[in-house]
């Protein structure tokens, strides 16, 4: 859908991004993650043809970017800017607008889309005639994903959308993202610096270092298979957390014990450690139910996950 073939920019003479390809599937979310000045920004802003490459070639859908007429494309591409970008002049509804009135859509068609908007994203109704600054951060923000949603781009670029967010809103609103039917039929590349958002959202993530591409995996390729020791380092704070959330019961399968049959609901196993946890934690239950492979079940307690895990992350290091 998205493809990068050896794209390089630079500034003077900083070399923002050198050298860069990847592709990002249909329906896939990749994250770009990386620290601040690694060229993240660059190569989003290339995607749109906000930024021309010095070298190399984005295609989308298998056609160059330098083919496609800038604004056309930038109206098939929606974008959120990084810290939210919103016209501070312009209502939240002008705001949302501005794709479809460069594609002239009626004024009719236009109210719909952004009351379905308003109404996906939580949005208060009398927030329409609001300027931004009358909103709170995490309004703006959901404001910024309306107007990059609001003509159904089927690609989405994202710079730290969630950046400018305190802690308890972001995750909040992380959550809430990665439930939404409208972006899960979207290929979306996303910028962000933190590690833990990389994990929570991503498909695959690439990781960056000075414009260049260190490593692009799965969550758990990048924890468990990391390239070097800038891979390992750049995880290396966070690792325990970032573990709990990409293993799963499946994965400790083989070292649970065989439970006694039991009735009732079972949970799937697909559930990751983190979240096993927490639910043994916030219920009274001291153990979980889990369907495996072939309707297997297992009842899990507390102990038998962290001595699985355990178990797992033995035979990861020996690997
Ligand atoms: N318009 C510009 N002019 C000069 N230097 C720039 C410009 N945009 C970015 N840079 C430089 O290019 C590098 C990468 O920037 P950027 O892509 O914004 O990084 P990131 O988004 O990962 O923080 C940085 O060193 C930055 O200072
Ligand atoms: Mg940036």
């Amino acid at each position: 859908m998205i493809e990068l073939k050896e794209v390089s920019k630079k500034f003077g003479d900083t070399q923002a991004v050198n050298l860069v390809s990847f592709k990002v599937d249909e329906k896939e979310t990749l994250v770009l993650l990386g620290t601040s000045g690694c060229g993240k920004t660059t190569t989003l802003k290339m995607i749109n043809r906000l930024i021309e490459p010095d070298e190399g070639q984005i295609l989308i859908n298998g056609e160059a970017i330098t083919n496609q007429d800038p604004d056309t494309l930038r109206t098939g591409v929606g974008y959120v800017m990084q810290n939210i970008g919103l016209f501070p002049h312009y209502t939240v509804a002008e705001n949302i607008a501005v794709v479809p009135k460069l594609l002239k859509w009626d004024k009719e068609k236009i109210k719909t889309r952004t009351q379905e908007l308003i109404k996906k994203l939580h949005l208060p109704e009398n927030s329409l005639s609001m300027f931004p600054h009358e909103l709170s951060g995490g309004q703006q923000q959901r404001v910024g994903l309306a107007r990059a949603l609001v003509a159904d781009p089927a690609v989405l670029l994202m710079d730290e959308p969630f950046g400018a967010l305190d802690n308890v809103t972001r995750t909040s609103i992380q959550k809430e993202f990665k439930g939404l039917e409208e972006l899960k039929r979207k290929t979306i590349a996303m910028v962000t610096h933190d590690v833990q958002e990389a994990f929570e959202l991503a498909d695959r993530i690439c990781l960056m270092d000075r414009g260049k591409i260190i490593q692009i995996g799965t969550p758990k390729e990048l924890l468990y298979r990391p390239i070097n020791d800038f891979a390992r380092k750049f995880l290396a704070g966070q690792r325990l957390a970032l573990e709990f959330k990409v293993v799963n019961l499946q994965d400790i399968w083989s070292y649970l014990p065989k439970g006694t049959l039991q009735d009732g609901k079972s949970l799937s196993d697909d559930l990751n450690i983190w979240d096993a946890m927490e639910l043994l934690r916030s219920s009274d239950r001291s153990q979980l139910l889990v369907s495996g492979a072939n309707n297997e079940r297992k009842s899990v307690n507390f102990e038998q996950l962290t001595k699985g895990f355990n178990e797992f992350q033995n035979t990861q290091a020996h690997e």
